[in-house]
C-alpha cells in the first residue's frame, strides 16, 4: 500500500466518510493497427507473460480496494473469445462486457452507459496500459475523490522544443510544467457524463478524457504514476512491457 493510500484511509476513518462507489471502464475495443501485421490478432489479445494483454488491466482493477465494479469494452468480433477467457479467472468484482464504438471516445461513452446507476466515480483506463498496478490505481482514485477529477501521468524528462512549420526550433518549452497524460483518468460520474454530452453536442473530438472535463472548465489533478505505466502502441512497447513485467516478478 502506498503512503498516499494509507494516509487517505486514516483520513477517511477519522472523518467517518465512506468511500465513493467507483467503476472501472477498461477500453479494449481498438484495432491495434500500429502493432499488428494485417490479418493478425489485435494487441489486446496478444499473450503477455502468460495472459492476454487486456487481462493485466482487468486483474489490477479487480485487486484494487478502491474499485466496486468493472466494465470491459471490447470489439464485437472479439466478444465471445474474451467472454470465454474471462470465465477462466475467478474475479472478485462484477464485470460487464460491452461492445465498443469506432473511436476511443465512442467506446468510452459505451462504457459509461454500461456502469450501474449507483456508481459515483468512473475510472477510464486503456487496456493498452497493461502495466497499471493497484498502487497506481489507488493514488489516482483517491486524488479524484478529493478533487472530482484526477489523471495518471508522468513528468516529461526530455527537453521539449517548439518548432516552426519548416522544422526549425523556435523555442524551448519549460519542461517543469509538462506532464504526459496516462490512464486511468478518474472523474465524478455526474461531471464526466455532463462533459461527454457537451463534447457530443459540440462535435468536439478529444484525445483523452481529461480534455472532456477541461472543456467544462473543471481542473484535473495530475498524479505522478512514474514511467512504467506505458501504453503498448508498437512492437517496441510490447517488448518493453515484457521486460518490466518480468522484472516485477523476479
Ligand atoms: N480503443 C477502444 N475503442 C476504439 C479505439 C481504441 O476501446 N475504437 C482502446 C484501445 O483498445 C486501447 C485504448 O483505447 O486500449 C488506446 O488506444 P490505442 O492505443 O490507440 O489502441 P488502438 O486504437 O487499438 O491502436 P491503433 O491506434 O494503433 O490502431
Ligand atoms: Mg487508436
Amino acid at each position: 500500500m502506498s503512503f498516499t493510500e494509507k494516509a487517505n484511509r486514516v483520513l477517511r476513518f477519522l472523518s467517518g466518510h465512506r468511500r465513493p462507489k467507483t467503476a472501472a471502464v477498461i477500453l479494449a475495443a481498438g484495432l491495434g493497427t500500429r502493432l499488428k501485421d494485417p490479418g493478425s490478432r489485435t494487441k489486446q489479445l496478444l499473450t503477455l507473460e502468460g495472459k492476454p494483454l487486456f487481462m493485466h488491466s482487468v486483474l489490477a482493477f479487480d485487486a484494487s480496494p478502491y474499485i466496486d465494479e468493472m466494465v470491459l469494452v471490447v470489439r464485437k468480433e472479439e466478444f465471445r473469445e474474451i467472454r470465454r477467457t474471462l470465465k477462466g479467472y475467478k474475479l472478485k468484482k462484477p464485470l460487464r462486457l460491452t461492445v465498443g464504438g469506432d473511436t476511443r471516445q465512442a467506446s468510452a461513452r459505451r462504457g459509461l452507459d454500461a456502469i450501474s446507476d449507483k456508481m459515483e466515480y468512473i475510472a477510464v483506463h486503456d487496456a493498452a496500459r497493461c502495466l497499471i498496478t493497484p498502487a497506481m490505481i489507488a493514488d489516482v482514485v483517491t486524488a479524484a475523490h478529493a478533487s472530482r477529477a484526477a489523471s495518471a501521468g508522468t513528468p516529461v524528462t526530455d527537453t521539449v522544443k517548439q518548432i516552426s512549420k519548416d522544422g526549425y526550433v523556435e523555442k524551448t518549452i519549460d519542461r517543469s510544467t509538462l506532464y504526459r497524460a496516462q490512464t486511468p483518468q478518474v472523474f465524478e460520474c455526474k461531471l464526466y457524463r455532463a462533459a461527454t454530452y457537451v463534447a457530443l453536442e459540440k462535435k468536439q473530438a478529444v484525445t483523452d478524457d481529461n480534455m472532456l472535463v477541461e472543456l467544462l472548465g473543471q481542473t484535473v489533478k495530475m498524479v505522478d504514476c512514474g514511467s512504467e505505466n506505458i501504453k503498448v502502441t508498437t512492437k517496441e512497447d510490447l517488448a518493453l512491457a515484457r521486460i518490466i513485467l518480468r522484472a516485477r516478478t523476479n
